[in-house]
């Protein structure tokens, strides 16, 4: 049974923020996946990219979606470049809904331009770059979402609750 609420999307639009209202007023449990990834490494994001390499972190990623994989009531704030597995898509499908959330690279860089904690972007954080990381994966990211939400300029209420009518509508298809 589909369950879990999986949300995917470039650094910056939003998974976390959306995922912590999920969970304060749906009463989802949050699974913020790059902080369960810190925790049982014991070391940031950038670290594990610095000491590891990035092929290193991906395997976390595609192993926690896997024990995730049965348990319900959940929001997954996936790391952003999650979905750019095939395997991880796979696992996500058969889970719940994937929930592909978007924002143009200006309103990224706005909201990540003062955080240091995004290995990826950290020598090149500027518009350009954004887009172009962003247009490389975009067609990755489309056929991953089951469902695609703008988050340019609207509320985290307003984008829940688009989320859980288009979830409830896909529902009633299944029903
Ligand atoms: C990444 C996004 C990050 C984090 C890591 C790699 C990516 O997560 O998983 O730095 O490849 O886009 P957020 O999207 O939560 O910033």
């Amino acid at each position: 049974m589909k369950n879990t609420i999986y949300l995917i999307g470039f650094m910056g639009t939003g998974k976390s923020t959306i995922a912590g209202y999920l969970k304060q007023n749906h009463g989802r449990q949050i699974i913020e996946m790059d902080q369960v990834i810190e925790e049982r490494e014991k070391m940031t994001i950038s670290r594990i990219f610095e000491e590891k390499g990035e092929e290193y972190f991906r395997s976390l990623e595609t192993e926690l979606l896997k024990e995730l994989h049965g348990r319900t009531g959940l929001v997954v704030s996936c790391g952003g470049g999650t979905p750019l597995r095939a395997s991880n898509v796979d696992i996500m499908h058969k889970g719940g809904w994937v929930v592909f959330l978007t924002a143009t690279p200006e309103t990224v860089y706005e909201r990540v331009k003062n955080s240091h904690n995004r290995p990826l972007l950290e020598k090149d954080k500027n518009i350009s770059f954004i887009a172009s990381l962003m247009g490389e994966r975009q067609e990755r990211y489309e056929a991953a979402a089951d469902i695609v939400i703008t988050t340019d300029g609207r509320s985290a209420e307003e984008i829940c609750q688009e989320i859980i009518r288009k979830i409830e509508e896909k529902m009633a298809l299944i029903d």
